[in-house]
């Protein structure tokens, strides 16, 4: 967003963006699935080690997917939190499906898995954890109830790409799972998204579903001597050019990364102990968990504190943003039955919950100036 000093988000080049798209024009294929979308998705298998990856044109796109891979239709359930984006629950409603929504943990803001059995009934097909921040879910316990009672595990990962949880990286626990790489990403190209595929039985028709639900993947392979029409699909493949962008982030991830966590440490040692004094808590890490660096926030003593402290940055030219809107108090969430009170975290992080400036360029000068008027504000 422009017009602040330090805005809340500055997407960034980081190595051969613009050398890219430049060879993707001159090889004169920019449609989908290009070279560079062939390099995109070998070194997402490779270095995630999930079965087979493929980019779509959105996170949402590729939740889309998923709900159709999933055969949902009309009348079936999927468990999904209450605090997440809109897309999360959107991609399974668009099938005829009624979203099941449940409370998140107050320390790791993602679903709580105690809660997750008693949300299960014979008309559930999928849950759909959300790995917030970029720190995983409690996926032992996640899989475990979901696989006993033959429930798919879809993570929506748009926050966590090489992220881990004990070890295993976020978005190959799940029979499907996505990523996003919109601007306000980690890696990122704009508007974009991969699939991820770790039951090979989704393979095949995935590529139909991603291609309009034709057999064109095969036919590019030389599998079947011409392609046609074999199963519902749309357009969910971005152009090379895109994917030319995406390729020169994800060859920095590593980079990345480092710098985000360098950005990450210094909000959590500048801030911390302000934050106790002031009755403010920031993001809780279980030590268990290889965060992703995607994002930090505070966690307000209330809804009127927080909104003074954004008033205070403001005045500073510094935007911090907060979401999510809970989606059981959304007017469509409402019409599933959502009512005010039925999931109290939720309820209460989306009151208090303020994101602070977060983005690669972010200098150590213009964090200090956030750091510090902050440290200003009393709560
Ligand atoms: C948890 C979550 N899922 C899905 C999305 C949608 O991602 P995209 O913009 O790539 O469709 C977002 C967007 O920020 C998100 O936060």
């Amino acid at each position: 967003m422009s017009g602040y000093r330090i805005p809340f988000n500055k997407p960034g080049l980081v190595g051969h963006e613009l050398s890219y798209i430049a060879d993707a024009i001159q090889r004169g294929h920019s449609s989908g699935d290009g070279c560079y979308t062939s390099r995109c998705h070998e070194l997402l298998r490779r270095e995630l080690g999930c079965h087979r990856a493929l980019l779509t044109t959105s996170c949402t796109h590729a939740l889309e997917m998923c709900a159709l891979l999933l055969d949902i239709q009309p009348g079936d359930e999927f468990i999904v939190p209450s605090f997440t984006f809109v897309s999360t629950a959107n991609a399974f409603v668009l099938r005829g499906a009624k979203p099941v929504f449940v409370d998140i943990r107050s320390d790791t803001l993602n679903l709580d898995e105690t809660l997750l059995e008693q949300c299960i009934t014979p008309r559930t097909k999928a849950v759909v954890p959300v790995h917030y921040a970029g720190v995983g879910c409690e996926m032992d316990a996640i899989t475990s109830v979901a696989g006993r009672f033959g429930v798919k595990v879809v993570e929506d990962n748009a926050h966590g790409l090489f992220a881990r949880y004990k070890g295993k990286f976020l978005g190959t626990f799940g029979q499907l799972a996505t990523q996003s790489f919109h601007e306000t990403k980690n890696v990122i190209c704009g508007e974009g998204g991969a699939l991820i595929i770790n039951d090979p039985a989704y393979v095949e028709r995935a590529e139909i579903i991603r291609e309009k639900g034709t057999n064109r993947s095969r036919f590019f392979r030389g599998e079947v001597d011409k392609y046609t029409w074999v199963d519902v699909g749309s357009s969910f493949l971005p152009s090379d050019l895109l994917a030319a962008f995406l390729l020169a982030q994800l060859e920095q991830y590593q980079e990345i990364r480092s710098t985000r966590q360098r950005i990450w440490q210094r909000y959590a040692d500048g801030l911390s102990e302000w934050a106790r004094d002031s009755g403010v808590f920031l993001p809780n890490i279980p030590s268990y968990v290889e965060q992703a660096y995607h994002m930090f926030y505070l966690l307000m003593p209330s809804l009127d504190v927080r909104a003074r402290l954004i008033e205070h940055l403001k005045a500073r030219s510094i935007l911090a943003v907060f979401h999510y809107v809970p989606l059981h108090l959304s007017e469509m969430g409402m019409r599933f039955g959502g009512r005010p009170g039925a999931y109290p975290v939720t309820e209460s992080v989306s009151d208090r919950l303020l994101r602070l400036p977060f983005y690669n360029d972010l200098s150590p000068d213009d964090q200090a100036d956030v750091i510090d008027t902050i440290r200003e504000f009393r709560c």
